[in-house]
């Protein structure tokens, strides 16, 4: 795994240049760099690995999925959004570069990951480009991301009716499971997999994104910034719809450990000690 992680990192450094205007370019780099557990480009290189791809060439694809996941992260964070001070430990993007270049990193990051994806992937047929860039495309948007946050945010302060369940999981399906789903699929795609197996794998990353949410809103329930790098307590002051606010602290955990043991269903016949140990590092911090 810290394999893994090294690699991504020395591949995000190199592709992210800092050219002119500087200013752009830092203020990329700035959130992208900082110490994220980068589990959706290892998710990505994973499932390639597992079904028998050289994952070099799923480099591209897998920082570009990292520059979209920090995108939402930089736009998550604005003071019209969460208003969040920090992420990953310091101070959040707009803290350090401004609104207006925190909102014009997330899109240039938005835009500037197809990119990579066209110009690096050498190694992947042009069909497996486009096929790439149709999941990216319709999980970035408001079919997919977006629209998780848009209703996340009119979540807050307890708007909608908290009884409708399903708005609940359409909220952590789209703004979090979707980027697991991307991963996932897009390894499956580089590595040539027929139909079948990215349907199955695409279930597992629907489980594994809702249980990763649920995970997310009971640690801002229980954990510390040192463990998370970023404010506790700030689901419940925006009264936002969460498992933890619509079902209490046990039924979370409950309904966290039971998707948890549908994944490892899902994934045991592939025998990847890189998803066991991902998996076994959630539910070892959400405890008993
Ligand atoms: C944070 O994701 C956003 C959520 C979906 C809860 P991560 O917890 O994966 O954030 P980093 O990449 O490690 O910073
Ligand atoms: C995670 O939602 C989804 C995105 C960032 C897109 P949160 O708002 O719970 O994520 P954190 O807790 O700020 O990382
Ligand atoms: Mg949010
Ligand atoms: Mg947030
Ligand atoms: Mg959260």
């Amino acid at each position: 795994m810290k394999e893994l992680i090294n690699l991504i990192n020395e591949k995000l450094d190199e592709y992210m240049q800092i050219t002119y205007p500087e200013s752009i370019f830092k203020a990329m780099k700035y959130t992208l760099m900082l110490p994220g557990k980068r589990l959706r480009p290892i998710m990505c290189l994973e499932t390639a690995k597992i079904l028998g791809c050289d994952i070099n060439k799923m480099l591209p694809t897998a920082c570009a999925i990292e520059m979209l996941h920090v995108q939402s992260l930089i736009h998550d964070d604005l003071p019209c959004m969460d208003n969040d001070d920090y992420r990953r430990g310091k101070l959040s993007n707009h803290k350090v570069f401004g609104e207006a270049n925190a909102v014009l990193a997330g899109d240039a990051l938005l835009t500037f990951a197809p990119q990579l994806i066209i110009e690096k992937s050498e190694d992947l047929s042009m069909t497996q480009i486009v096929r790439i860039l149709h999941e990216y495309t319709k999980f970035a948007g408001a079919y997919g991301l977006i629209a998780g946050q848009v209703v996340d945010i009119e979540s807050e302060g307890g708007k909608l009716d908290k009884t409708k369940e399903h708005t609940l999981d359409f909220i952590h399906l789209n703004k979090t499971a979707v980027l697991f789903r991307l991963a996932i699929r897009c390894g499956a795609i580089g590595a040539g997999a027929d139909d079948k197996t990215i349907e199955e794998l695409d279930d597992f990353a629907k489980k594994f994104g809702l249980a990763f949410q649920i995970y997310d809103d009971i640690m801002d329930e229980i954990s510390s910034f040192e463990e998370m790098g970023k404010t506790i307590g700030k689901d419940k002051n925006s009264g936002k719809l969460t498992y933890v606010s619509l079902y209490g602290l046990d039924s979370a955990k409950r309904k966290f450990k039971t998707l948890i043991s549908e994944c490892y269903d899902i994934i045991e016949k592939y025998n990847s000690e890189v998803f066991k140990n991902i998996i076994k590092k959630l539910e070892s911090k959400v405890g008993d």
